[in-house]
């Protein structure tokens, strides 16, 4: 079975097509640089930018896959949560193929997408298992109790983790995205960094605040020459990382324990950092639970993932209607 995976509910349009919801024949992801000089998404410069890019990357995602259109078994597209513009231009172009085509549509949850990920790269992991979806849109602990069974243990009051690197790397006059800039300075610090604090909420409690420490890190730097600004920039990004890392760390062992399971996965744009990947896989062991990351690749917003989602619930007998609307704001518990 050929599933064609449609995704465009952020900055990113990407297509793919994969075979019998475990092997990619094509992965093509368009990461829209145009929002760069703004230092965040612009929400009607992405949609722009999904319309003119979106036939060429149908195109050669079916050239990388040898395959033609015809060939497709169904397709699954994004319909929420997202930039309602962004998820629009996705939906209707999974629509039009569709109903040309005659094949199945299924509409898919961006965060049920990143929790595949990890199912498609890794066919060994069978739920139950806690999955931590960490980006520059979300931060959410979930129990996937079993494929297409979740219940979200915690999410961001404020910022995304994945927002609080982008904001915290500007006023350190970083690269965008800000993500793998503090990444990569901060492995230049040599001391313990920069000590900022922790926002754990109450306790039992698994939301996450991120935007308490962006405000510490800029209070930190008001207090600072232009030139101490140069000498602790590395130690700075360092510490702000670290209480990123020690939080997320935290809170997904805590929630693996308290829902009794030995698997944890991370997905989402800031599984690709090193540290957070580090500690968890060292945490892991001394634990006793079984780590699971996607590469790179399927770690970003990408359609793969969208197509493995999508490959599950059509086996299911399950399928949308051409009236299928754009969710922005989709849960994870909510079916459409
Ligand atoms: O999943 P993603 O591609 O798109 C969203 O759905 O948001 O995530 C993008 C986010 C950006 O905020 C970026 O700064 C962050 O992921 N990111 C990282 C790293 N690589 C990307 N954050 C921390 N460390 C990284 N190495
Ligand atoms: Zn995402």
């Amino acid at each position: 079975m050929l599933v064609l995976g449609i995704e465009t509910s952020c900055d990113e349009t990407a297509v793919a097509v994969i075979k019998d919801g475990q092997k990619i024949l094509s992965n093509v992801v368009f990461s829209q640089w145009v929002h760069k000089k703004y230092w965040g998404v612009v929400p009607e410069l992405a949609s722009r930018e999904h319309i003119k890019i979106i036939l060429p990357l149908l195109t050669t995602s079916l050239e990388e896959a040898k395959i033609s259109l015809k060939q497709i078994d169904g397709i699954a597209v994004t319909c929420g949560p997202g930039l309602v513009g962004s998820l629009l231009i996705g939906l209707c172009f999974a629509k039009g193929l569709s109903y040309s085509l005659g094949k199945p549509l299924i509409g898919i949850n961006h965060l049920e997408g990143h929790i595949f990920s990890n199912f498609l790269e890794h066919p060994e992991l069978l739920p139950p298992l806690v999955s931590l979806i960490v980006s520059g849109g979300h931060s959410t602990l979930v129990y996937v109790k079993d494929k297409g069974e979740y219940k979200i243990l915690g999410r961001t009051r404020d910022d995304a983790p994945g927002e609080a690197f982008d904001k915290v790397a500007r006023i350190l006059d970083l690269e965008y995205p800000g993500g793998p800039s503090i990444d990569w300075i901060a492995q230049e610090c040599k001391s313990e960094g920069v000590r900022f604090p922790r926002a754990y909420l109450e306790e039992g409690n698994f939301d996450f605040s991120f935007s308490g420490l962006k405000t510490a890190v800029a209070i930190y730097l008001s207090r600072l020459s232009p030139q101490e600004k140069e000498k602790q920039r590395a130690c700075i990004a360092r510490g702000f990382q670290d209480a990123i890392v020690d939080v997320l760390v935290d809170k997904i062992l805590k929630a693996a324990f308290e829902h009794k399971v030995s698997q944890i996965a991370i997905a989402g744009g800031v599984a690709n950092n090193s540290y957070l990947r580090e500690r968890l896989c060292s945490e892991a062991i001394k634990e006793g639970l079984k780590l699971y990351v996607p590469s790179p690749i399927l770690c970003t917003d990408n359609a793969a993932m969208i197509a493995a989602a999508g490959y599950f619930h059509l086996q299911r007998c399950e399928k949308s209607p051409l009236d299928l609307n754009a969710y922005p704001r989709l849960s994870l518990e909510q079916r459409v």
